[in-house]
């Protein structure tokens, strides 16, 4: 499966919602796959991380964001369980659960009734060893069409950004960096 021939079958080629599309997908599947060899005495599918890490945020393509060229309807945060729609239409069920379980750290049933966020109820955070290394490599590249080159954020920048999230969020996201990049890498950000 060629990730940039499905991508260009949801979104014309040479648009701007693909150009982001593609730019972030590539970022964040070059660093899903260096998290993948930190860990690769668990043995991760590396093709499959490199194909469901330029595909997970297909589903942006059906939402209002203008600003990333995308002008669907639904609200950004659907952009996860659209992605899936679409995967699973195409015959990628597995891919598709890695968009589904990307946003944030994941959404759980809790978030979805407390903030009454418009998508179906039910669990949505990553569960296997992919979904996490995807998810977790996503929070370090942001989206945008105007600034360039787009830069790494640093695991602090990533701690403060979830902050208003939740504690749950931020122990998440560390106890991934800890597993992930090592024990020593996590010191700044406890402080
Ligand atoms: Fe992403």
């Amino acid at each position: 499966m060629d990730p940039l021939k499905m991508i260009a079958a949801n979104c014309p080629q040479g648009s701007a919602a693909y150009e982001i599309l593609v730019e972030h997908s590539s970022l964040v599947a070059q660093k899903a796959l260096a998290v993948a060899r930190n860990v690769s005495h668990l043995k991760p599918d590396m093709d499959f991380i490199y194909e469901a890490a330029m595909l997970h945020d297909i589903g942006i393509i059906m939402t209002h964001t203008p600003e990333l060229g995308c002008t669907g309807a639904l609200p950004y945060i659907c952009h996860g369980y659209t992605g899936r729609a679409i995967l699973e239409n195409a015959g990628l069920a597995r891919h598709g659960q890695v968009c589904e379980r990307h946003v944030g750290v994941g959404i759980t049933m809790e978030d979805i009734r407390s903030g009454k966020l418009t998508i179906p109820l039910r669990d949505m955070t990553p569960q296997t060893l992919e979904e996490q290394i995807i998810c977790y490599a996503d929070k370090f590249y942001s989206k945008n069409g105007h600034r360039h080159p787009i830069l790494e954020k640093s695991a602090e920048e990533i701690v403060l950004g979830l902050s208003p999230y939740g504690q749950d969020k931020v122990d998440r996201f560390i106890s991934w960096h800890r597993q992930f990049e090592g024990p020593e890498s996590i010191e700044s950000t406890q402080g």
